[in-house]
């Protein structure tokens, strides 16, 4: 346990945890469940609780603080923005809305030049299909099964994971299509297998009454899904081969999390509409962004947007996704995501060389997951889907006291750091991951 000084906490963690429980409801879980980590300060690649104990920030917290922790670029600006206009409405303008619209212009894909704000990416989302619904007179929206596109109805409904279940019917018109990767043991379709799968659904769809596609062009908490070569173009071309518009939700494979500034660029494809959140401001503030191409902004120049928030373009959150863009383009954050992120391929495929309960591991960038097996000739996943196992409660206990945060999912645990991690402490991380992995090992059968 490190210790540190400079405390700016009154309550002790014990305390926090027990008033946070009484009074408030944490998501996705059963109350009585809940364990939470009391957080006092964060610098870096690293958080503190109030007691001093140190974590490692394996996952970005939600796979979302991609310039680290307490950038003093963004503080100033988040400052600097609340003393001089903390607030107006969205009928009005500000510098700083003026300014991140020609900056996302700028850095997103193709002639996708017009943005707007929400404050998270469920909300992005759901401004996304509206968009799509009403461009193209259609009803229908595609998206896959291991996905996930937030907590809102609509947003939760587009999910294709588990998480749905609990909000369903949900909204209607959405269809569900089965991903190119099936499990450990089932494996991936190629990108021509993929494709046929995603057409035949069109077609006993309708292609003309299919607004949509949406996906995450590399999926994030469904397992770092990483498309093979040619799906995407492929996906492109069938969307145009019937009129389909392409959604790509990059709320957490944006902002240089893959090595690009959005996971869709590695293929050179344009999507439509380009939704975002998270890295767009490292969550230093909340803010999400749907991104049309022209010829979909131009709709709106004599037709009603009929959408709106009281926090649409939040001038604290605008500087604050102004700042965050400065600090990846100053700090080469992208090109940084690149070489760490060789460096980390190299530390999963070394895990994967030496532990038996190491299955398979997936990572482009800094964006990274590792499966893990029971067996390794029958491939059993270590926990079932959308289950658990007590090899996997204890790998992540064992993180958690060697102060190591991560997420750990079903059978399988992130590698998703800041972008500015240094290899020492990448190195770091990997020497507590191949020490928990000894009690997964001593599970494996076969
Ligand atoms: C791909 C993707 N889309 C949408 C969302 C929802 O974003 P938010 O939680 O900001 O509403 C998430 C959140 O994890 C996500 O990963």
């Amino acid at each position: 346990m490190t210790v540190s000084s400079n405390l700016p906490t009154t309550m002790t963690g014990a305390e926090m945890v027990a008033l946070s429980k009484r009074h408030t409801i944490y998501e996705w879980s059963a109350q009585g469940a809940v364990d939470p980590i009391p957080v006092a300060r964060a610098k870096g690649v690293y958080f503190w609780t109030p007691e001093g104990k140190r974590f490692l920030d394996f996952n970005s917290q939600l796979m979302c603080v991609n310039i680290g922790h307490g950038d003093e670029r963004v503080i100033r600006a988040i400052q600097a923005q609340a003393e001089t206009l903390a607030y107006a409405n969205p009928f009005m303008t500000t510098e700083a809305r003026a300014r991140l619209g020609a900056k996302l212009a700028a850095i997103t894909p193709g002639d996708i030049d017009s943005f707007f704000f929400t404050n998270g990416g469920a909300e992005a989302n759901e401004n996304a299909i509206k968009v799509a619904r009403w461009y193209t007179g259609r009803h229908k929206i595609l998206a896959r099964y291991r996905s996930y596109h937030g907590g809102t109805a609509g947003s939760i409904t587009l999910t294709g994971d588990p998480r749905r279940w609990a909000a369903e019917p949900g909204i209607s018109g959405v269809v569900h299509v089965p991903d190119f990767y099936h499990g450990i043991q089932r494996g991936t379709d190629t990108a021509a297998e993929a494709l046929a799968r995603l057409e035949e659904v069109i077609e006993l769809e309708g292609p003309k009454t299919i607004a949509a596609f949406i996906l995450e062009p590399v999926t994030g908490t469904n397992g770092i899904l990483i498309p093979p070569d040619g799906y995407m173009q492929g996906v492109r071309a069938l969307c145009d081969k019937h009129g389909i518009l392409l959604i790509a939700d990059e709320v957490m494979s944006g902002f240089g999390r893959t090595g690009q500034w959005f996971a869709i660029d590695h293929w050179q494809v344009v999507p439509d509409i380009l939704t975002m959140a998270k890295g767009l401001t490292s969550a230093y503030v909340q803010l999400g962004a749907v991104g049309l191409r022209r010829p979909i902004a131009d709709f709106f120049t004599d037709r009603v947007f009929a959408g709106g928030l009281t926090y649409n373009s939040h001038p604290l959150a605008c500087a604050a996704a102004l700042a965050t863009i400065a600090v990846y383009e100053e700090d080469r954050l992208i090109e940084r995501a690149r070489t760490m992120g060789a460096l980390m391929a190299e530390r999963l495929a070394d895990l994967q060389a030496r532990h038996p309960s190491v299955g398979a591991v997936r990572s482009i960038g800094l964006f990274g997951i590792v499966e893990l097996v029971r067996n390794r000739a029958t491939r059993e996943p270590m926990a079932p889907f959308n289950g658990s196992a007590p090899e996997m409660a204890a790998l992540g206990k064992f993180f958690r006291q060697e102060g190591l945060y991560t997420f750990v999912r079903w059978n399988t645990f992130f590698t998703n750091p800041p972008l500015t991690i240094t290899e020492a402490e990448l190195r770091e991380g990997f020497a507590i991951i191949d020490r928990g992995l000894a009690a997964c090992d001593a599970a494996v059968t076969g």
